[in-house]
């Protein structure tokens, strides 16, 4: 028997917050659904969820009304009305918060693939439309290299330079269009000499991609 759908209600959906009201008859049920985001439950009633969970598990949760409680993204389940009222809660959704989990695990894998030597893999985290800015460079930015041929040939010559490379002790963080790694570098160059330096990159971001990698490290001396 097919069970009754739960009506939801898009209040909010902009590019920071998706706020929906859910509606349940007695019985009614979401369907199966993956959470993208973190989110918050906000009851606008009392009453009895059941949870359908992964692997055929199940669980009821008592519902108060004005009590909210969070979850993150990644909750996978189907939420079914269990009492024999009605039952209504709002799901505060936190958009610009999932941007921020993807630019991070973007800044990640560009990590990774600088210590994997892997110029695709640095390319693939780059927007079309993209800058670096080196540290070291007769320039107020250092030394600018703008659009994505310029970009790949910079990183390539990196490489080059550094048969050795090593970036470690790295920290990401992501403040709205704007990131930040910190690293230690360490690498050895064609004539053999040691760089031991801290230092870090300021992005920003276009969507999920790097727009513009802006690199500062210590002047060591
Ligand atoms: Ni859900």
């Amino acid at each position: 028997m097919t069970k009754a759908q739960a009506t939801p209600v898009v209040h909010i959906d902009d590019d920071r917050f998706k706020v929906t009201e859910w509606q349940f008859a007695p019985g009614a049920e979401t369907g199966w659904h993956v959470h993208g985001h973190d989110y918050v439950i906000v009851p606008l009633t009392d009453g009895t969820l059941g949870l359908d969970l992964p692997g055929g598990g199940s669980a009821t949760a008592a519902l108060t009304q004005g009590v909210p409680y969070s979850r993150r993204e990644g909750v996978h389940h189907n939420v079914t009305n269990a009492g024999a009222a009605p039952l209504a809660f709002l799901e505060v959704e936190t958009i610009a918060d999932h941007l921020a989990h993807v630019r991070r695990d973007v800044l990640v894998r560009f990590m990774a693939a600088w210590n994997a030597r892997d110029v695709d893999a640095l390319m693939d985290c780059m927007a079309a439309d993209c800058a670096f800015h080196a540290s070291a460079g007769p320039e107020v930015e250092g030394r600018r290299f703008v659009g994505r041929e310029a970009v790949r040939a910079s990183y390539t010559a990196m490489f080059e330079a550094f048969p050795q490379a090593a970036w470690t002790a790295d920290n990401h963080h992501v403040m709205g269009d704007t990131g930040l790694s910190e690293w230690r570098f360490v690498g050895t160059d064609k004539t053999g000499k040691t760089v031991d330096v801290q230092g870090c990159d300021i992005f920003r971001f276009d969507g999920a991609l790097i727009a513009l990698k802006d690199s500062y490290r210590k002047n060591r001396g």
